[in-house]
């Protein structure tokens, strides 16, 4: 087997790559800065340090939507970034094993292929894996001869909810909530009952608190902006109040689960119900949605250990253990 190999799972919010030299997996906001609508400003994690701070001159945007790329052409430098940084400058041929999400059209599959292969990194062999079973094989199942497994992942727009049996994907739904329509939650919350308007980094650190703060007893501090008196302000939120406000997002992705679960062939029911949900993505740490889902389906629910690099970790499994070699495949058409 090649010694170079890289396992990449795009995200929305966060790129991870798995680099098999060192056996690491690398995790940065995959996020641009642009200046003057030309140069590189920055990119990855101090991007987002820049993001929502940035003068009007300076654009900080994801080049990914709803898990699909939006804007190849800044994906593509992105990923000579990265890759240039993995390999201290030093880029060698290397294989490519890519995870793509189930419940998107060939088309939009095809764009990850053409990504790597035109953001020169020198690839010698791009692969692809279906997400679905990259998360499974992350979080320890043996997909290839499990039948019957459901497997949640809640991203930072979208939710993947997927049955998949003996290495392939039987049912796929992508529905639009994850991180990043609970911080929308928290916004829009806080608005209502304190009259504050605050950022998106501040509402994600609200919701990345909440379990500390509920076992703490006590309230979360939010910062912003007074929208009577347009002056910064310091107020404080029961964790409660915004406990109650994301059950209705909780509840629209248990609703999807169960849409999932009635379309299911019931000998594959009968494994789910043995072996519960398994639940993963960053956006599956938010405090009590692993309770919702137990209770609002009946089924036990596995966390992944790391949710953020469950897909890179399966897809490190693709590339080191020949039993799972058969998990990648190049899409028709597409030259190794
Ligand atoms: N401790 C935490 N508590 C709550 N949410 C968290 C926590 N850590 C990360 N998140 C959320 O996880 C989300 C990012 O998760 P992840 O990296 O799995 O998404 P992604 O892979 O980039 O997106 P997608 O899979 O939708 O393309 C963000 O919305 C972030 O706020
Ligand atoms: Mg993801």
């Amino acid at each position: 087997m090649n010694s170079h190999s890289f396992g990449i799972d795009l995200g929305t919010s966060n790129i991870k790559i798995y680099n098999r030299l060192d056996d690491s997996i690398f995790i940065e906001k995959n996020m641009i800065a642009i200046q003057n609508k030309r140069n590189i400003f920055a990119y990855g994690d101090s991007a987002y340090e820049m993001y929502e701070k940035a003068p009007g001159n300076i654009q900080i945007t994801y080049p990914l939507s709803n898990g699909v790329i939006a804007d190849i052409k800044n994906m593509e430098v992105l990923i000579k970034f990265f890759m240039n940084d993995l390999m201290k400058s030093n880029v060698k041929p290397a294989d490519f094993y890519i995870a793509v999400p189930t419940d998107i059209t060939e088309v939009e599959k095809r764009a990850f292929y053409d990504l790597i292969k035109e953001s020169e990194v020198k690839a010698r062999k791009i692969s692809v894996v279906e997400k679905a079973l990259a998360n499974g094989l992350g979080m320890d199942i043996d997909v290839k001869n499990s039948q019957g497994v459901l497997i949640v992942d809640v991203g930072y727009n979208t939710t993947d909810i997927s049955i998949i049996s003996l290495g392939g994907i039987v049912i796929s739904r992508m529905i639009k909530c994850g991180g990043l329509v609970f911080d929308e939650t928290i916004k829009n919350v806080i608005r209502n009952e304190l009259c504050l308007y605050i950022g998106g980094k501040t509402a994600e650190s609200v919701k990345m608190q909440l379990r500390d703060l509920e076992a703490q007893r006590q309230d979360a501090v939010v910062y912003g902006r007074d929208i009577v008196s347009g002056l910064p302000v310091e107020r404080k939120i029961p964790t409660r109040s915004i406990d109650e406000a994301l059950l209705d997002n909780f509840n629209l992705i248990v609703d999807n689960i169960k849409i999932v679960l009635e379309r299911t062939p019931p000998e594959l029911s009968a494994d789910i119900y043995r072996h519960g949900i398994y639940l993963t993505g960053g956006g599956s740490l938010v405090n009590h949605l692993a309770e919702t889902i137990e209770m609002g389906t009946g089924l036990k629910v596995n966390q992944a250990e790391d949710p953020l690099s469950s897909v890179a970790q399966g897809l490190s499994k693709v590339i080191n253990d020949d039993n799972y070699a058969s998990v990648a495949y190049s899409i028709e058409g597409m030259g190794r």
